[in-house]
């Protein structure tokens, strides 16, 4: 019979650790709430002992999704921590608590500098004070890829014997090779099953040598039973295994694996979408599954090979991962009820009637302005609705601007608005960017140093959307911002706008 495997996501916990990723408690709960629909089992929701804003976040999200899929954050072997994710993630139906402890000799000795014996006690400690208060807890040897095989095994052993039900095996810096991994975890999980055969089993693969899709696959292949991965493969250094990646492996490849999962695979590709709009963190055009690129055919030998059948050259089809083939192309003049039906065919909710008008303003101001607009822009449109209109009131707000650009002194003026007040200003700068953000800048009172600058064109049809990114640095912190438009001068006074807001809101909730 095909097993179930259980897919944790961990997006919001690893992926949110990647530098400029930073989302805010709006933007993580729409996230959280595509996972739902994602149907993942578990969601690692954060690190609530990092911040008070971490902490409000998993506790929103238990709140909000944790009706169906179970959530989880992370704690260091210690009783504050613990006591954090049980405070955050209690309200959820599954509850779970997720501790983490190295086992490594590097992590024993240079980490805590400490015995063995007492670092083992320590992780022992933890797990029976997590067990008071929940009944499901995940231990997770931090390192043990590079772990003595007999202190990983007896570690596994004494925190399942204090209770931990699920015991989760970390490739925590990417050191790992398929055969070799698969060996590890056939051998953990032969001692395990004799000791209980309960607990769960299950892996955490990081990608610094391009394996942690083939790391994961092959400790599925092994008796993993519970996979933790995250969206597009963000996180720490070179990211985690990549969600849409194992699944669709174990789902295309099932009769090799003799595995299952409950993804709804449809709605891989929106989520990447998501997350990577969110986060500001594009996806490589050539990314399996969710790139640009994962099911175009260009060359005529392959053109002609499909057109005879589309299995010559396709593994799976594009509706599979939610790349719809037909699309419907909507003008102003498509009325309510069109626009309506395409944005919930996109997963969106459209009850609260009084948002849903906000919302087909916008749609109507963005069609004439583009005339044609696609899937792919009501889908930007509604995401930026839901991160701006869900935006605290104390945010800045771009007005209005004008930018005259030449060769001698380009000068910007801009108009902001942050609660009642409203700010004027003019600057120049080197070209007509730099004016603009130095008029901002000045408004907005911070002292920000932009990082990155990054504009592409965003969709078909007569006029394009342009989305910009851009990255600031705050007191060695790392921002990001983004916006679109038609009119890229909009599109980057918004972006820029969008990253001083994300700054405020970090110095409201602390830095996580
Ligand atoms: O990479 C790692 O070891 C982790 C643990 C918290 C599971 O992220
Ligand atoms: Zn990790």
């Amino acid at each position: 019979m095909s097993r179930k495997i259980i897919v944790f996501d961990t997006t919001l916990r690893d992926g949110e650790q990647v530098p400029g990723a930073k989302l805010n408690i709006k933007q993580k709960i729409e996230i959280a709430q595509q996972l739902k629909r994602l149907n993942v089992d578990i969601i690692e929701a954060g690190f609530p002992a990092s911040s008070e804003g971490d902490f409000k976040a998993v506790q929103e999200i238990a709140r909000t999704v944790g009706d169906s899929a179970a959530v989880t954050a992370l704690a260091r072997a210690v009783k504050s921590d613990i006591d954090a994710v049980y405070e955050s993630v209690r309200a959820a139906q599954n509850p779970l608590i997720h501790i983490v402890l190295g086992t490594s000799n590097i992590h024993v000795e240079k980490k805590f500098n400490r015995s063995k014996e007492a670092v083992l006690q320590m992780g022992v400690d933890a797990v029976k004070y997590a067990k008071t208060l929940l009944p499901e807890v995940q231990y997770s040897t931090e390192d043990a890829s590079r772990s003595d095989f007999e202190y990983l095994w007896s570690t596994i052993e004494a925190v399942v014997k204090a209770g931990a039900t699920m015991i989760n095996v970390p490739d925590t810096v990417g050191y790992a090779v398929p055969e070799e991994f698969g060996d590890l975890v056939r051998r953990i999980n032969e001692r395990l099953k004799n000791l209980n055969d309960r607990v769960v089993l299950s892996v955490h693969c990081h990608n610094d040598l391009g394996l942690a899709t083939s790391n994961t696959l092959s400790a599925v292949y092994n008796g993993a039973e519970k996979i933790e991965c995250t969206i597009n493969g963000l996180g720490e250094r070179a990211g985690n295994a990549s969600l849409e990646e194992v699944v669709m492996a174990l789902n295309v490849r099932a009769h090799y694996y003799n595995c299952h999962t409950d993804i709804n695979t449809k709605e891989l590709l929106r989520t990447s979408r998501l997350v990577s709009h969110l986060t500001g963190l594009d996806v490589q055009v050539n990314k399996a599954i969710t790139g640009e690129n994962a099911f175009a055919h260009s060359s005529g030998i392959h053109q002609d090979g499909l057109l005879k059948d589309k299995q010559v050259y396709e593994i799976m089809a594009p509706e599979e991962v939610g790349a719809e083939s037909m699309e419907l192309i909507l003008t102003a003049r498509s009325g309510r009820h069109a626009f309506k039906n395409a944005v919930r065919k996109m997963g969106f909710d459209t009850s609260d009637e009084d948002d849903f008008e906000r919302l087909f303003g916008k749609f109507l101001a963005l069609a004439d302005a583009k005339k044609e607009v696609y899937d792919h822009d009501i889908f930007y449109l509604v995401t930026a609705h839901r991160t701006m209109d869900a935006a605290d009131k104390q945010l800045f707000e771009l007005t209005s601007f004008q930018v005259v650009t030449n060769d001698l002194s380009p000068t910007a003026t801009v108009e902001l608005r942050r609660g009642g007040d409203v700010l004027k200003g003019s600057s120049i700068g080197d070209g007509p960017i730099d004016a603009l953000y130095s008029a901002i800048k000045s408004l907005a009172g911070l002292d920000v140093q932009l990082k990155d600058y990054k504009i592409n064109s965003l969709s078909r049809g007569k006029e394009a959307i342009g989305r910009v990114n851009i990255r600031i640095e705050h007191e060695d912190r790392t921002y990001s911002g983004r916006a679109m438009d038609t009119d890229i001068m909009k599109a980057s006074a918004n972006a820029f706008v969008n990253a001083i807001n994300a700054v405020l809101l970090d110095s409201t909730t602390g830095p996580v």
